[in-house]
């Protein structure tokens, strides 16, 4: 394949408070990041990069190789770093091959539709990064304290979402700059975009949110219930 995928793991989970690196943590009988992997190996072949916590490689291992099946050469296990940047560029460091195209994704959003990642990849070119975003859907305020100031346009914001795509050298071009800039970057979109360069999105769907709270873990948890019951139905 002349894709990779990174998935980045190696956060510790801290607004989960789950006891273990989030990736780690359960949402039914498999984790967090088993739950990612089963969607990236479900999209089109690729090379897969997964980082891990510090100290968890193992563990980290063990389900890269039950989600790869029959892939298991096309993944690698890197460690990461203290910031999610730190991690994508140990994940970039790990690339091997003639790969034209490089997809980041967090592990932490496990039920992205497999089809969520093919567009992704799809709509990328040989100078444009591409970003699944979903409209957002709440009236948002511009706040001073307790004070509201002013209503903000929502028909002009998007809330972004992974995989996030971008043509490899120009990233890798981008994540240079970042580092000799000292400046950590929202997301690989901002990164890639502060290096001059030009992001387009897709449409995102609400599988892929991000578990970040144990109330995000309870809505995974109802959304594979939900599943396994349509399955189960006579
Ligand atoms: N991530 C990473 N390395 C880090 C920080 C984050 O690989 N040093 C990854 C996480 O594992 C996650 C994704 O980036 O898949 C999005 O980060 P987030 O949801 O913020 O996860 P955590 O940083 O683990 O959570 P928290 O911010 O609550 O501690
Ligand atoms: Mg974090």
């Amino acid at each position: 394949p002349d894709t990779a995928i990174i998935v980045v793991a190696a956060g510790s989970g801290t607004r989960l408070d789950a006891g273990a690196p989030k990736a780690l943590v359960g949402i039914d009988s498999r984790s967090i990041l088993r739950h990612a992997l089963d969607g990236v190996f479900a999209a089109a072949p690729a090379q897969v990069i997964v980082v891990a916590p510090a100290g968890f490689e193992g563990d980290v291992e063990t389900e890269a190789r039950e989600a790869a099946g029959d892939r298991v050469d096309l993944v690698r296990v890197v460690t990461g770093g203290s910031t999610r940047q730190q991690s994508v560029s140990a994940g970039l460091a790990a690339l091997w091959g003639d790969i034209a195209t490089v997809l980041v994704h967090d592990a932490a959003r496990a039920l992205t539709p497999p089809a969520q990642i093919d567009a992704v990849v799809a709509a990328v070119t040989s100078e444009v990064g591409v970003i699944p975003a979903l409209p957002v859907v709440d009236t948002l305020k511009r706040v001073d304290g307790d004070a509201v100031i002013g209503a903000v346009d929502r028909s002009e914001l998007a809330a972004a979402q992974t995989p996030q795509g971008f043509p490899r050298a120009l990233l890798e071009s981008a994540y240079a700059a970042a580092l000799s800039s000292r400046v950590e970057y929202t997301d690989d979109a901002a990164l890639f975009a502060a290096a001059g360069h030009l992001v387009r999105h897709i449409d995102g769907s609400a599988r892929a949110f991000k578990i970040t709270t144990p109330s995000d873990l309870e809505r995974a948890r109802h959304l594979l219930a939900e599943a396994a019951e349509v399955h189960s139905a006579p």
